[in-house]
């Protein structure tokens, strides 16, 4: 399937890059950017910033305007890495002329008709792709992936909240590629933590709770469970860490909660870790430069599961904040789509 990637030259444009290079399915087709870098070579207009080498097959293809027009008719489906302000104006206009856009950006996660997907958690969510044709009148359509620091955590409380799941606090120590390409300058962070990003602690106390909801055909009734987060931008490069204290309807073991992530769900995708959730046992993982590329960066790594009291567990978790928490879960995303639905 021929795709095309909206936002081709930031940090999560690169990463899509990077992962649709040699994908069994995907053949990138068409590279959008600004009015900056369009009519500029893919080498040329992206500042090429991760550690592989940039695919052989892009470094010579000219970077497009970022409209439908700009993309060929023979692309089903799009990737957007783009700021949300302009999601917002160009992804309804991808969608209105049939393609199924799977994104990124902020804007949209919580309204109602739009699918807000984990694949390993819910799945049947992309039934309202359906609900969002009849109701928006477009051919195509908009699938969202969270927030990358919600779905560091987002999977874990999917795992423990068949154990009586109710109440949640989080404290994340999120890295510096979170912000974009440009997001904080050295000046900023060097030396120092950012104690404040803003939107951040919103979107991780609500995304969870549609992710973890129940579709009833028509709409997502949101899962009941109190959510507060605290955020934090820290120098690390890649790889958000997050604290995250847990109360329980009835007592729960750290063995029972660890059985639990161990056997969370894992898909037979392409994109998909063989374990969607590691579980450590040494007291100083997980970390990020040692367990952000686990399951190729689509793992979740949790650790530290221990009692804290009556009803309570604390543990900590990672992911790979521009892999499973942007671009890989976008590609993972357009993979359940392409294989249920095109
Ligand atoms: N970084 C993460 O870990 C992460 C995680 C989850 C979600 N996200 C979300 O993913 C999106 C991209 O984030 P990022 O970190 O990759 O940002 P970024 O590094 O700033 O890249 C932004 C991309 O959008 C393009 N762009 C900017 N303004 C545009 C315009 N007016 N028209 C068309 N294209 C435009 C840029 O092109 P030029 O190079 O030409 O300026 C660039 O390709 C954001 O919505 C962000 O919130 C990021």
């Amino acid at each position: 399937m021929k795709v095309g990637v909206l936002g081709a030259t930031g940090n999560v444009g690169q990463r899509f890059v990077q992962l649709l290079d040699d994908h069994p399915w995907f053949e990138i087709d068409a590279l959008t950017a600004s009015g900056d870098s369009a009519g500029e070579t893919y080498a040329d207009a992206a500042a090429w910033a991760l550690p592989d080498e940039m695919p052989d097959g892009v470094a010579d293809t000219t970077v497009r305007e970022t409209s439908a027009d700009s993309v060929s008719d023979d692309v089903e489906l799009v990737f957007s890495a783009l700021p949300s302000s302009v999601a917002k104006e160009v992804e309804p206009e991808f969608a209105d002329e049939g393609y199924i856009v799977a994104s990124n950006a902020g804007w949209a996660r919580l309204e109602d008709d739009v699918p807000l997907v984990v694949p390993e958690i819910n799945p049947d969510h992309l039934g309202l792709l359906e609900v969002q044709r009849d109701e928006r009148g477009w051919d195509g359509g908009i699938i969202k992936n969270p927030n990358c620091s919600a779905i560091t955590m987002t999977p874990t409380l999917a795992a423990l909240h068949p154990l009586g799941l109710n109440e949640v606090t989080v404290a994340t120590l999120q890295a510096v590629s979170g912000a974009g390409y440009m997001g904080v300058t050295s000046m900023e962070i060097l030396d120092n933590v950012l104690p404040y990003i803003g939107s951040e602690e919103w979107k991780m106390e609500n995304e969870p709770r549609k992710i973890l909801g129940e579709f009833d055909g028509a709409r997502v009734d949101e899962a009941d469970i109190n959510i507060s987060a605290s955020c934090n931008r820290v120098p690390t490069v890649d790889g958000h860490l997050e604290n995250v204290w847990c109360r329980f309807d009835d007592d729960v073991t750290a063995d029972d909660a660890k059985e639990a992530l161990r056997d969370f769900t894992t898909l037979d995708l392409p994109t998909a870790p063989e374990q969607t959730i590691l579980v450590r046992e040494e007291n100083d993982r997980p970390q990020p430069r040692l367990d952000r590329n686990a399951g190729g960066g689509m793992s979740i790594v949790a650790g530290r599961v221990r009692d804290d009291g009556d009803k309570r567990l604390k543990y900590s978790c990672l992911s790979h904040n521009t892999v499973r928490g942007a671009a890989g879960a976008s590609v993972l995303n357009a993979e359940l789509v392409a294989e249920r639905y095109l």
